[in-house]
Order: structure tokens, then sequence, then C-alpha cells
């Protein structure tokens, strides 16, 4: 096992020049539904656990290349709570590979300086996937580089319902005054509260919805669709998401800083609101 344990790994060359190159701003989170596995599987007559393996690649590829170009987050939807309704035999892959996955990428989460973090019910999760979990976190904890974040057995729901869970028992045993909770309050209750919303929500495969992810914290992520499986996702395509996020106008409720009278507002006190909802607004 390699001792490197980079804190800001030096962007290369070509991470520097592909940054230079975009029209906008680059998203320091970006959050992947990481979907059509099975789809890509069955499409050339394979049994659907293969796309799930296949995939497997895809996240070391993806993880590689975004620490590469210094994206500070990024978190993948890898297992939903959704997704114990599956066949026995599905779920243990998934399972199975996840454990494998934490083992064999321990170099590269290294050499990259990833931390990897998890979020979502992971008491759900079988005792030897919990395990490599915890062996892998504790190995990365203090990489300074990029965060890699696993959803897993994660429903943004359920994430919601606990915060709510959570604050409730303060404010029952007077920590909190109910007259005090705001939206701040209720985000320091959510699994990883110190990790900023995601820029920019990628979902492979096609479909147009967000499935439970990250309910609260999307609530002003850009959306990029693709056709493309996630077996078959990889540098060039998330380069394009990227080039694509670069591209539009982020407004938060709010106009463009660039539209006229924008700046003539301040006596209304609109402008102040303008810059909260990220820390990253464009
Ligand atoms: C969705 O495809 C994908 C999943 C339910 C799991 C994603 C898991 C991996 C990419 C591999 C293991 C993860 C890690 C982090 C090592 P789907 O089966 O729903 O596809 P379909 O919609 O075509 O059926």
């Amino acid at each position: 096992m390699t001792e490197a344990r980079p804190s800001h790994p030096e962007l290369t060359e070509a991470a520097r020049a592909f940054r230079a190159s975009l029209p906008g701003p680059f998203p320091e989170h970006i959050a992947i539904i990481m979907d059509g596995n099975g789809r890509w599987a069955e499409a050339r007559g394979w049994m659907r656990v293969r796309g799930h393996k296949e995939g497997t690649g895809s996240v070391r590829e993806i993880t590689t290349a975004a620490a590469e170009l210094g994206v500070k987050s990024l978190t993948l939807y890898a297992f939903s709570r959704e997704n114990w309704k599956r066949p026995d035999f599905e779920v243990t892959t998934l399972m199975r590979l996840l454990r494998l996955y934490l083992r064999r990428e321990r170099r590269t989460l290294m050499d990259n300086g990833i931390r990897l973090s998890a979020i979502g019910r992971l008491e759900d999760l079988p005792g030897f996937a919990q395990r490599a979990l915890e062996d892998t976190r504790r190995l990365t904890e203090n990489n300074g580089g990029m965060v890699l974040r696993l959803a897993l057995s994660y429903g943004g729901r359920t994430e919601i319902a606990d915060a709510a869970r959570g604050l409730g028992r303060d404010i029952a045993a007077g920590k909190v005054n109910p007259d005090d909770v705001n939206e701040e309050t209720l985000r320091s209750y959510l699994y990883d509260p110190e990790t900023p919303d995601p820029d920019l929500v990628i979902r492979t495969a096609g479909e147009m919805r967000l499935s439970n992810f990250l309910l609260w914290q999307a609530s002003y992520a850009e959306l990029f669709v693709t056709d493309v499986c996630w077996p078959e996702f990889k540098r060039s395509e998330l380069h394009q998401a990227i080039r694509a996020f670069a591209d539009r106008k982020r407004k938060f409720g709010g106009l463009p800083a660039s539209s006229p009278g924008t700046d003539t507002v301040s006596d209304s006190g609109v402008a102040g609101l303008r810059a909260l909802p990220s820390p990253h607004a464009s």
C-alpha cells in the first residue's frame, strides 16, 4: 500500500488547459445518478449484474478524472433505499462489488489524495460492506484532495425525515428553540452538512428525474441528463457535462449578475439574498 497522501494534488497541464477552455464556472461539487447498468447489459444479452460490474470501471475512471480536474466533491448514488427491493442475487452482487471496489481502489484513492466518505443508512449494509467502507474511510481520512461520497442505502426523503427526527429530539431536550429553526438549522441535521450543495447533478441513461437523490441539496443544482448508460460514461462524457454546466446561467431565483438594474435594488435587501443559496453561486 502506498504511503503517498498528497494534500492538494497539482493540476496536470491537460486539466489546467481544460478548465481554462471553459466558457464559465467550474462545478466544485458534482453528483451523479449512475443509471442504466441493467439496460446496458440486457441490450447485449448479458445478465444485469454484468452491467454493474462494468459500471465499477466507470466509477474508477470518473473518480480519477474528477480528481485530476480539481473537483472538490464527487457524490455517487451507488445504492438507494429502494434498491433493496431488487432480487437477492442482484443486491448481494452489488454489495460484493462495493467491497471489491473499496479494497481494490485504495491505491488509486491514496495516489490521488481522495478522501472517501459515505451518506445514507449505512447500518443497513451487510457487515462485510460496512467494514470495507470503514477501513477505506479511515485509511483515506487525512487525504486533502477530492472527497468521494458514496450514497448507500440512501434516500432523500429518508435523509430529511432522519434530520427532522434528530432536530425533534434536540427540541424536546431543550437544546434548540423551535422559534429559532430555519433552513440552516435543518441542514445541520443532514447526513453531511459540511459539504456544500452539488452544483451539477448528472444522470446517465436518459431518465429525467431525481429518483429521491439529494432532494434538499439539489434544489439549485444544474441538471445534465445523457442517454449514455453508466458503463459507457467515461472521461470525455464527464468533460461534456462540465462544459454544458459552464455554459449555463445560474440565477438562484434572482437575476444574472449582468442583467440591467441588478445593482439598483440594494435598498430592498434583495441583493443580499441573491448570494445566499450556494457558496458556489456564480
Ligand atoms: C443503476 O442501474 C445502478 C445501480 C442501482 C447501482 C450502481 C452501482 C455501480 C455502478 C457499481 C457498484 C458501485 C460502486 C460504488 C463500486 P440499473 O440497474 O438501475 O439500470 P437499469 O435502469 O438499466 O435497470
